[in-house]
């Protein structure tokens, strides 16, 4: 059985101090659930005092990025031994921004997961087509390379300590969400991919969430779906109403 993930990213909002009062929030009111993981992912420069405030709490820290070398002249960089250091838990790697505005290839989420995993930070991948790619259905062959990449020269061992968030490009901060269907048809599709890679005991054992305008009124459907086992979320991720999705994972 697969312990569902909600994931909250923040991207680039929230000063230090709204970080702070927000996870005050967030914590009094989740600090009950242990039968759901949940993690939110502040921006660089709030990770370690949120990191702090949440010591020894059921929400768990992520970082947005990181880089795959372990040191040097990488100017801006943060590197996987720095996450580390102040117990970060998860890292999101090639989410679809980072993908178009910062040129992050494949090839980069493959190493930079080699690195988390010699960390041990949870790597979050993200994958997903845009709405061309899908109007032309080419989107399992998209992701299907997506995971491919990700995952070339990563032992079987490591696998269940993955998580994969599938998230449809034109469904990100639009509003338009996948409907349940869609979004379960590709992750079992996804499943399918791990286990020609691997086999299906492994390919069991990875979670897999759904992201793309996941908000409390459509979380507790897609949710409900056997091959989704979570949720990234944005926008909603900001707000109180991350709680609600939250609670409609139990
Ligand atoms: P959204 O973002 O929930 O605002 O659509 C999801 C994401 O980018 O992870």
């Amino acid at each position: 059985m697969r312990k569902k993930i909600i994931i909250g990213n923040w991207k680039m909002n929230n000063t230090l101090s709204e970080s702070i009062s927000f996870i005050q929030a967030l914590k009094k009111n989740l600090e009950n659930i242990l039968q759901v993981d949940i993690a939110v992912c502040p921006s660089y420069i709030s990770l370690n005092s949120v990191k702090e405030e949440l010591s020894s709490s059921n929400i768990k820290v992520g970082a947005q990025n990181v880089y795959f070398e372990d040191k040097g002249a990488y100017t801006g960089e943060i590197s996987a031994e720095m996450l580390k250091d102040i117990d970060i838990d998860y890292c999101i790697i090639g989410h679809s921004e980072r993908r178009q505005y910062f040129k992050e290839t494949d090839y980069d989420v493959n190493k930079k997961l080699i690195k988390l995993l010699e960390y041990e930070i949870t790597p979050v991948v993200c994958v997903g087509e845009n709405i061309s790619q899908r109007e032309s259905n080419t989107h399992f062959s998209i992701v299907k390379e997506q995971i491919v990449q990700a995952l070339n020269n990563i032992n079987s061992k490591h696998i269940s300590s993955i998580v994969i968030a599938y998230e449809p490009i034109w469904a990100i901060g639009t509003g338009i969400t996948a409907t349940a269907e869609q979004a379960e048809e590709m992750c079992n599709y996804i499943r399918n991919v791990v286990s020609s890679l691997y086999n299906k005991e492994i390919a069991d054992s990875i979670r897999i969430q759904y992201g793309g305008s996941v908000n409390s009124n459509n979380a507790r459907e897609i949710l409900m779906m056997p091959n989704i086992d979570g949720a990234l979320v944005g926008g909603a991720s900001l707000k109180e109403e991350f709680i609600d999705i939250v609670n409609s994972a139990i």
